[in-house]
């Protein structure tokens, strides 16, 4: 589809997010499509990894704010979207996940890194997960599996006063493995993606089955989403998205 590219190669699919003009923010039907990308993996012994990138300079600027903003009108129906089965879908892929960072990675461009098994990121890297800033609260089992990745206080401070993370800071922080040059990450995820899909298939499915609370992840994720569905119809909320919509405009 327009704004998502699939690719399968020598074991490995190529996710990428490929809407650059709006720094790959995601809509439904970009998740849609990643949703059905990642059951297509799941479901091929042929790959063997999948890759995640994103075209041009930025990772991914988040959910689509306009989505956001149409469900809070009652325009769009964000409980019935394509984001359940898309937050599904990766946080239960069995196989590696790797993800190459450049750029910008807001909200769900950082969240959904907590679900990678191996996450390269640019020097300059910017990740941000201002979600209160939004109006809303943290999303894709972000608020627990945040804090139990980095300290409660770090994660606080992520998501409550907006703090963004470098690259380095994200590889001390232990959200991603390496950081390197933004022009050297696609090429060091790639490397690290061909060299998973080499590897004994079924004893990588087990160990990373072992590695993650699959009840936990789902619990946390239905947790977020109902809270976030219930922040999203908030003055608060509604506030914060008119001020992304009137920033360029200085529309009140
Ligand atoms: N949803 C929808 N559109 C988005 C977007 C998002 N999350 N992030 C960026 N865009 C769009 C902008 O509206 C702009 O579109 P336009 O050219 O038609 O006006 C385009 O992408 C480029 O963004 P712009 O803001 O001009 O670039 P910038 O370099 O000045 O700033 C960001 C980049 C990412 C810092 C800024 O766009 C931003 O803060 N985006 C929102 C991030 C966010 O809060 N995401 C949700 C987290 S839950």
């Amino acid at each position: 589809m327009n704004d998502i590219r699939i690719a399968v190669a020598d074991g490995v699919m190529t996710i990428t997010l490929d809407r650059p003009a709006k720094k790959n923010a995601i809509t439904d039907a970009m998740y849609g499509a990643m949703a059905a990308a990642f059951r297509q993996a799941a479901g091929d012994a042929a790959i063997r990894a999948v890759l995640i990138e994103g075209e041009g300079p930025d990772f991914c600027a988040g959910n689509d704010i306009g989505m956001f903003a149409a469900s809070a009108q009652g325009d769009f129906d964000l409980a019935a979207s394509n984001t359940d089965p898309f937050l599904t879908a990766l946080s239960t892929c069995p196989k590696p996940l790797v993800a190459a960072v450049t750029g910008r990675a807001i909200g769900i461009g950082t969240t959904m890194l907590l679900h990678c098994d191996l996450v390269y990121v640019a020097d300059d890297a910017q990740l941000a997960t201002p979600f209160i800033d939004l109006g809303l609260v943290p999303e894709a089992a972000s608020a627990r599996l945040m804090p139990a990745r980095i300290g409660h206080v770090r994660a606080f401070g992520l998501f409550a006063l907006g703090d963004r993370i470098s690259g380095a800071e994200a590889v001390a922080l232990g959200i991603a493995n390496r950081a390197l040059p933004a022009a050297e990450v696609r090429a060091a995820a790639s490397e690290a993606a061909r060299i998973l899909a080499g590897k004994p298939a079924s004893a990588l499915a087990a160990t990373k089955a072992l590695m993650r609370d699959d009840m936990a992840i789902a619990a946390a994720l239905a947790a977020d989403r109902d809270a976030f569905l219930a922040q999203l119809t908030t003055h608060e909320a509604a506030a914060a998205f008119a001020a992304f919509a009137a920033r360029k405009t200085g529309t009140p």
